[in-house]
């Protein structure tokens, strides 16, 4: 889990937020035991900005993957991580779409890291 997080942390040096300055950074581990990572690219238009975890996921899924185990999730102003970076609503989502409900996201504080499962940040997710 440390491992995971610190390739987190080092996404979050290629995070491209000249807008917001808020960088996050994610790393997302494969049933297979790969880790793909991704930060957050914003746009000018605001909208088009992909956040770091779905940066990470997309990767990972272009790349063959279809099965994840674990996220690791840090990010704040500067880089500097203040609090914990919880993930958005759409990056909940789109974890959703290949992660089974016990998958575990970590999330970077100040001092620790905090665990949940995709079901307590999800509940009630939306399948077809
Ligand atoms: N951001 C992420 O990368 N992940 C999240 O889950 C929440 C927000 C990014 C998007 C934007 O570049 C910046 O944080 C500020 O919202």
């Amino acid at each position: 889990m440390k491992e995971l997080m610190d390739k987190a942390r080092a996404a979050m040096a290629m995070a491209y937020a000249p807008y917001s300055g808020f960088r996050v950074g994610a790393a997302v581990r494969c049933a297979d035991g790969t880790v793909y990572t991704g930060c957050n690219i914003e746009n000018a238009s605001y909208g088009a900005t992909n956040c770091a975890e779905r940066t990470a996921i997309f990767a990972a899924v272009a790349a063959g993957h279809r099965s994840f185990t674990a996220i690791a999730i840090c990010g704040g102003h500067g880089g500097v991580v203040e609090d914990y970076c919880m993930p958005c609503g759409i990056c909940r989502q789109v974890l959703s779409e290949f992660c089974p409900p016990d998958t575990h996201i970590h999330i970077a504080g100040p001092t620790d890291i905090r665990t949940y499962t995709l079901q307590q940040l999800l509940p009630g997710r939306f399948e077809l």
